[in-house]
């Protein structure tokens, strides 16, 4: 038999079926809050440092009182991970406003965050998308303005990866006045003609992908030329090599975007390279 699942709820650690949370909870009412995932290879968290300082910044930025510090939060963490054996996959974390009657308006009494994690064990490393390559479709990115704000408000993002799963592609790249702004839950690359690695510029209308500042860096430190630009989708269309990135997919190549092959058709040398250099630096931890 295999072990209860057991998840955190506001300072408890409980089987999943335990854990439940009033119909008033901000989160479920107005997805007032945020989360976070952080990937698990080899039973030990990947980049998890700079995924707890984004937290600490979407509460920041929505006025939500982290209810606690990085190593706190690592702590509970890394029981929840061990109790539920997982050696491969994800956490999920999030905290919301809070429990309060409906309005719209921030509770005047104040209310105590709701701080949920789960894990779901997933195969990260060795995962058969990295080995074809995955297809795209882009659709319109309908999010809003705030879009550095891991919010949990992912309706846009639902509905951009309905599409793609109707299309029967892996992902969907969102795309505004022509240019990919991002994956639905990944950040978008291309390798360019020129063998240039490309990826848009942080900013408010993209999520600061903490996968990506990794990944910038190791290529950085391969020595390869990057220019963070916008991404036209036309020249995506014709780029040498693409891929996205995001925790729970590490680097996946894209072999085909609106059913246009790109490159080769194949997962390209460069993709695969920092597929290998991300792998190697989040063994090493
Ligand atoms: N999504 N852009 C968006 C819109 C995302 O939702 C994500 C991550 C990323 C990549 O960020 P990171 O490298 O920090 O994971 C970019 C997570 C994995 C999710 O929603 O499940």
């Amino acid at each position: 038999m295999t072990a209860p699942r057991i998840v955190y709820l506001n300072g408890e650690f409980l089987p999943f079926a335990e854990a439940r949370v009033p119909i008033m909870d901000r989160g479920f009412l107005f997805a007032d809050g945020i989360y976070e995932v952080s990937a698990v290879i080899d039973g030990r968290l990947v980049d998890n440092a700079a995924h707890l300082a984004r937290l600490d910044r979407s509460l920041g930025e929505i006025g939500i009182r982290n209810p606690h510090d990085a190593q706190s939060w690592e702590r509970l963490q890394t029981e929840l991970v061990a109790r539920n054996g997982v050696t491969e996959g994800l956490v999920y974390m999030q905290v919301t406003r809070g429990v309060a009657e409906r309005d719209f308006a921030f509770p005047k009494a104040g209310t105590e965050p709701t701080v949920m994690m789960f894990t779901q064990a997933k195969t990260v490393l060795a995962n058969p998308l990295a080995e074809t390559g995955a297809r795209v479709v882009t659709v319109e990115d309908l999010r809003w303005k705030r879009r550095d704000i891991k919010s949990v408000a992912l309706l846009a993002q639902v509905l951009a990866k309905q599409q793609a799963a109707e299309a029967g592609v892996a992902e969907a790249w969102m795309v505004e006045d022509g240019a990919v702004t991002e994956g639905s839950s990944s950040t978008a690359f291309i390798v360019s003609r020129e063998r240039v690695l490309v990826t848009r510029p942080l900013s408010t209308a993209l999520l600061p992908g903490i996968t990506r500042a990794s990944v910038l860096r190791l290529a950085a430190e391969a020595d390869l030329r990057i220019e963070e630009r916008l991404i036209p989708v036309a020249e995506a269309y014709e780029a040498q090599e693409a891929f996205y990135t995001s925790a729970s997919a590490f680097v996946m190549p894209v072999v085909e975007i609106d059913g246009r092959a790109i490159g080769e058709g194949r997962p390209g040398p460069l993709t695969r390279r920092l597929r290998e250099l991300y792998i190697e630096a989040a063994r090493q931890g």
